[in-house]
């Protein structure tokens, strides 16, 4: 089979191209890793809630960012986008509808909801899209904004009315993050003050709040996990740079793990990544921490994690189950993942089957007999990380694995073959 290297070429072969991971091949190498793709989109969003340029660098080139982009376009925004730095003139934001074009390509155009009425008053939103995890309702966004005065019409998209927006005690029923997001975002322009209770603390929306009391805006997280906002009148543009990704950082060292070998991330972040940290130890792996940067070694097979369960933050991402689910794959023992997010994360053990995984799903949980090696085969990506999770997986089986639908992988990581290609995989982008 003949591979070529392909440079980004628009919808040319998009459906055709696959990733093929030679595998087998020990890693080594140093990395610094993109920025968060989980911030970025509705840091970006968040930059229509007032005029001016904001500059956001280190902006991952990921076509989640794209979609964001072209809704910004779309409602007004003027937006240049140069390598790795975003450009948002924020201006004239002059129309208060998504194209249901662009809300059916992402999750987190839901976002422009809060965005839009924090800065209009109104907002008109298609269904929003996204990977098909689970059911991913709306109804904790919806409820949050009504408390804050938010009127809803419309059944297939909504409208909203927040001629009425003022602050006020939303409770989160559970700790969305996408719902948290929301009601900063409408809240940061409203009169009074907002309280969100058992608000999500995932490391994205700290980063978020940090962005918008640059830009002036008054965010508090108090220490029971609540979230204050004090609404201003207005916002000022700023230049910020993103922290890197915690789960693509949090992948490119699960590569060490699958492949065995050394990988060292340059910029490692601060927050987020404590608990997979202590798992990587557990599995056998030896971590270095340093003040920017951690090394991760690994040779043999790993051990097992006898349980392992996916939380809200602090606990166990579920964005890093999938990877850590084909990483198990192999492992010396029986381990147990169960997953409590989102329901159909485990779309991606038929895949692993194919490769000869022993994996049997009984409800919300997973369990993993480990096998010496995986034996590569041909697999599609179901989601976003389940199609990270082959590529894992690809590198510690024997032969050739080839992963097909790798749009889904394009969504959050900028160059997944580049990246483990510099990191000494064999992996090639083919069509
Ligand atoms: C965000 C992340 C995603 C991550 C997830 C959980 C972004 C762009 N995406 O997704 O990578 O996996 O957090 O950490 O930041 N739910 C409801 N009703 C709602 C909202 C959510 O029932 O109105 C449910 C969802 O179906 C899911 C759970 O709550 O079961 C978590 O969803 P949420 O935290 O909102 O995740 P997202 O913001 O979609």
């Amino acid at each position: 089979m003949v591979c070529r290297r392909l440079l980004r070429n628009g919808n040319r072969g998009m459906h055709l191209r696959y990733l093929e991971i030679k595998g087998g091949k020990k890693l080594d190498g140093d990395i610094r890793v993109q920025g968060s793709k989980n911030a970025v989109l509705p840091i970006l969003t968040s930059c229509i809630l007032g005029g001016g340029v904001c500059r956001i660098g280190n902006c991952p080139r990921i076509s989640d960012v794209e979609v964001t982009l072209g809704i910004l376009k779309a409602v007004g925004c003027k937006v240049i986008q140069e390598k790795h730095t975003v450009c948002v003139d924020a201006t004239d934001v002059s129309v208060c509808e998504i194209p249901a074009s662009e809300a059916s390509r992402t999750r987190s155009s839901v976002l422009f909801l809060g965005a839009l009425i924090g800065r209009c008053r109104k907002a008109v939103l298609p269904v929003p899209g996204g990977c098909a995890i689970g059911a991913r309702p709306v109804d904790l966004h919806r409820k949050a904004l009504e408390k804050l005065g938010v009127t809803f019409s419309g059944q297939e998209s909504m409208t909203a009315d927040g001629s009425g927006l003022s602050g006020a005690v939303i409770h989160l029923s559970f700790p969305s993050v996408g719902a948290t997001e929301n009601s900063i975002l409408a809240a940061v322009l409203a009169p009074g003050t907002t309280v969100i209770e058992q608000a999500a603390q995932e490391p994205e929306i700290d980063e978020l709040i940090h962005f918008l009391n640059l830009r002036g805006a008054r965010i508090r997280r108090k220490k029971d996990g609540s979230i204050w906002i004090e609404g201003v009148k207005e916002l000022y543009p700023v230049k910020y740079t993103m922290q890197a990704d915690r789960i693509v950082v949090g992948t490119y060292l699960l590569g060490a793990v699958s492949a065995g070998g050394r990988v060292r991330v340059l910029n490692y972040p601060k927050h987020g990544l404590e608990l997979p940290m202590e798992l990587f130890r557990e599995m056998g792996a030896v971590v270095r921490m340093e003040e920017e940067s951690c090394e991760l070694k690994c040779s043999g097979r790993p051990k097992a994690l006898s349980y392992l369960e996916t939380a809200p933050y602090p606990g166990f991402p579920t964005d890093l189950q999938s990877l850590f689910t084909a990483v198990l794959a192999c492992a010396d023992g029986r381990s147990r993942i169960r997953e409590t997010i989102f329901e159909n994360r485990f779309q991606m053990v038929q895949e692993l089957k194919r490769m000869g995984a022993q994996i049997e799903v009984y409800g919300n949980t997973a369990w993993i007999q480990g096998i010496p090696r995986l034996q590569g085969a041909e697999v599609s990506a179901t989601d976003l990380r389940s199609g990270a999770g082959l590529v894992l997986a690809g590198l510690g089986a024997s032969d050739v694995t080839r992963v097909r639908n790798v749009e889904y992988i394009e969504r959050g990581y900028e160059d997944i073959c580049r990246d483990f290609g510099r990191l000494g995989a064999d992996i090639q982008m083919c069509q």
